[in-house]
C-alpha cells in the first residue's frame, strides 16, 4: 500500500488558536483524508510546541506553572480540532517525556558526531518569534529595535552550543535547486536563497543557558535545548512515540510520501535547518514542503492590538464546521495571502452548499421517489447519446480527480468538484426526466436515474474529505452501504442497483447575511 505522512507545524502553547492555525490544520486533515480515500495508508500529525522563553514569561505573568499553562492551552487546541472534525493520528506535545528523551538522544548523536560546538553568542533576539534577527531585518523606531513583525527585540550575549549548519550551506542550496525536496510554491526557493543562504548565513545557536523551561542537555546541565531543534524533531519523535515501527514505516521508507505543511514565516526553519539536521542524523528528506500564504483581514495582519483576530470557535457556533472547512478550502489560496471575509463565508455557504450541493442531493432523491418508487434503478445502458455522453463525463471526472488529489492542490480539487456539480445540474436540465416520463421513454428514464445517482454517489465521495459530517448524512439519505465507500466500489456503476433510498432532509439551512 502506498504511504503518505503529513504534518502541520506544532503550535506555540503561549496563546489561543486563531483562524490561521485552523486553516493549516484543516488543510492537512483534508489532504490526509483525500489521500486516504484514494487508497493511501496515511498518517497525519499535529500538536503543540510547549517550551521556550515566551511560555516562561506568560506563566509567570498568569502566576501559574509552565506545565499548567501548556496543559490548559493544549486542551483548547485539542477541543478546536475535535469541533472542526480534524482527526490527527497523533497529537504530539513537546512536554511528552518520550519526546524529550528523543530530543536529548539526537542532541547527543549530533554532539558525538562533532556537529555541535560551544561558543559565545551575541545577537539580537525576538522572544515572540523565538529567533535571532539579523541586522538587515532590524526595524528601528523611537530608538527601540523591532523585528519585521513589530515585536520589540533584545540584545543578548551568552554562552551557547552551535550546530555547524554553515558546513552544509552548499549542500542545502543543491537540494533546493535540484528539487530533492519539492518546495511549493517554488518561488520560495529564491526567497530563501536571497534572504538567508547569503553571506550572513551562520551556524545555528541551539541552546540557551538562561532558560528553565526547556529540554535539558545531558552533556551540560547549564543549558537547555533551543525550541526550534526541540520542535522540529517532533516530526519523527511523534511517530516513534505512537508506535515503535512507525519511524521505519512512515519516515525511513523512501517510498513514503512525506509532506510538511506550514506558512511562509517559518519556511526557513523547515527548508534549511530541518533538512540539514536530517542529513546530519542520516535520515531521509521530506518529499515536499508546502508553504502557504497567510490569512489576513481587511485591516491587515491579525493582531491582538488591532483586535482583528478571527476566533474559530465563534465561527463554528455561527456556521458549523463543514461550512468553515469548505469556505477555507475553496476561498483561501494555497499560495498567496488571502483576506478572511465572513461575508464571503456566508455567500459560499448559501450558494455552494445550500443551493448547489444540498439541492443536488435533495433533487436527486426527489426524482428517485417520484419516478422509481424510492429505489435506484438497475444500471442498464440505452442508445441515448446524451445519457451515454454523461456517463463518459463522470468517468473522465474520476480519472482526473485522482491526479489532482495527488498534486495536493485543494483549491483545484474544489474547482473540479464544482465543475462536476455544474455538469450534474445541466444533465438534469438538458435531459428533463419529466419529459422522458411523459414520452414514456422508461428505459431512458431509468438509465438517467441510475447515472444521476451514480454521479451523486461520486460527488459525495469526493467532497467527503471537506464536508465530513454532511457527506455522511447525504450518504445515509441515499441508503448507500458503508462498504461502498471505497475507491474501487465507487467506480462501479452497478454497485447501487436497487438500493432503497431514505427520505431527504435539508442538509444546509440558508444563513441570512448580517447587514451590520
Ligand atoms: N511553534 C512554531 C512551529 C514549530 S514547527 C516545528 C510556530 N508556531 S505558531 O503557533 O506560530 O504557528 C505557526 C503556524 O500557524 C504557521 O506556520 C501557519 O501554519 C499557521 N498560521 C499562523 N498564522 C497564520 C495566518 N495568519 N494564516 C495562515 N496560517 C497561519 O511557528
Amino acid at each position: 500500500m502506498k504511504k503518505f505522512y503529513i504534518s502541520t507545524p506544532i503550535y506555540y502553547s503561549s496563546g489561543k488558536p486563531h483562524i490561521g492555525h485552523a486553516y493549516t490544520t484543516i488543510l492537512a486533515d483534508v489532504i490526509s483524508r483525500y489521500k486516504k480515500i484514494i487508497g493511501y495508508d496515511t498518517f497525519f500529525i499535529t500538536g503543540m510546541d510547549e517550551h521556550g522563553q515566551k511560555i516562561e514569561t506568560i506563566a509567570k505573568r498568569e502566576n501559574i506553572s509552565c506545565q499548567e499553562l501548556v496543559d490548559k492551552n493544549s486542551l483548547i487546541f485539542e477541543k478546536l480540532w475535535k469541533d472542526l472534525q480534524v482527526e490527527p493520528n497523533f497529537f504530539i506535545r513537546t512536554t511528552n517525556e518520550k519526546h524529550k528523551k528523543f530530543v536529548q538522544e539526537k542532541f547527543s548523536t549530533l554532539y558525538s558526531k562533532k556537529f555541535i560546538y560551544l561558543d559565545n553568542w551575541v545577537s539580537l533576539y525576538c522572544i515572540q518569534c523565538e529567533e535571532d534577527i539579523v541586522d538587515k531585518k532590524v526595524v528601528i523606531k523611537d530608538d527601540k529595535k523591532y523585528c519585521e513583525h513589530g515585536h520589540e527585540i533584545i540584545s543578548r550575549s551568552e554562552e551557547s552550543y552551535f550546530l555547524k549548519t554553515t558546513e552544509f550551506k552548499e549542500w542545502i542550496i543543491n537540494v533546493l535547486d535540484n528539487q530533492e525536496i519539492v518546495i511549493d510554491p517554488t518561488s520560495r526557493v529564491l526567497e530563501l536563497k536571497n534572504n538567508f543562504l547569503n553571506d550572513e548565513f551562520r551556524d545555528l545557536s541551539i541552546s540557551r543557558n538562561n532558560l528553565n523551561w526547556g529540554v535539558e542537555i545531558k552533556e551540560d546541565k547549564n543549558h537547555k535545548i533551543y525550541v526550534w531543534l526541540d520542535a522540529l524533531l517532533n516530526y519523527i519523535s511523534g511517530l516513534s512515540i505512537c508506535n515503535d515501527s512507525f519511524v521505519d514505516k512512515y519516515w525511513n521508507d523512501d517510498k513514503t510520501e512525506i509532506v510538511h505543511l506550514l506558512s511562509k514565516e517559518i519556511t526557513r526553519f523547515h527548508c534549511i535547518y530541518w533538512p540539514i539536521i536530517l542529513k546530519m542524523l542520516n535520515y531521509r528528506l521530506p518529499s515536499k514542503i508546502i508553504s502557504h500564504g497567510w490569512i489576513i483581514t481587511s485591516q491587515g495582519k491579525m493582531s491582538k492590538s488591532i483586535g482583528n483576530v478571527v476566533d474559530p470557535f465563534e465561527l463554528i457556533n455561527k456556521f458549523g464546521s463543514d461550512s468553515i472547512r469548505y469556505y477555507l478550502m475553496k476561498e483561501i489560496s494555497m499560495i498567496n495571502d488571502s483576506t478572511f471575509s465572513e461575508d464571503l463565508l456566508v455567500t459560499t455557504h448559501n450558494a455552494d452548499l445550500c443551493n448547489n450541493f444540498g439541492n443536488i442531493i435533495n433533487r436527486t432523491l426527489g426524482l428517485i421517489n417520484k419516478y422509481s418508487n424510492e429505489t435506484i434503478p438497475k444500471y442498464s445502458r440505452t442508445e441515448n447519446n446524451d445519457l451515454v455522453s454523461f456517463e463518459n463525463t463522470i468517468i473522465d471526472f474520476t480519472s482526473k480527480i485522482e491526479k489532482t488529489i495527488n498534486t495536493l492542490d485543494v483549491n483545484l480539487i474544489v474547482k473540479e468538484i464544482n465543475i462536476l456539480e455544474n455538469n450534474i445540474n445541466s444533465f438534469i436540465e438538458i435531459n428533463k426526466p419529466w419529459n422522458l416520463f411523459k414520452e414514456n421513454k422508461i428505459d431512458d428514464l431509468m438509465y438517467f436515474l441510475s447515472l444521476l445517482s451514480n454521479s451523486v454517489k461520486i460527488l459525495i465521495f469526493y467532497i467527503s474529505p471537506i464536508l465530513v459530517s454532511k457527506s455522511k448524512e447525504a450518504w445515509e439519505q441515499f441508503g448507500f452501504p458503508k462498504d461502498l465507500f471505497t475507491i474501487i466500489e465507487i467506480n462501479k456503476f452497478d454497485s447501487i442497483d436497487n438500493i432503497k433510498v431514505n427520505n431527504s432532509k435539508i442538509l444546509f439551512e440558508r444563513i441570512e447575511k448580517n447587514e451590520n
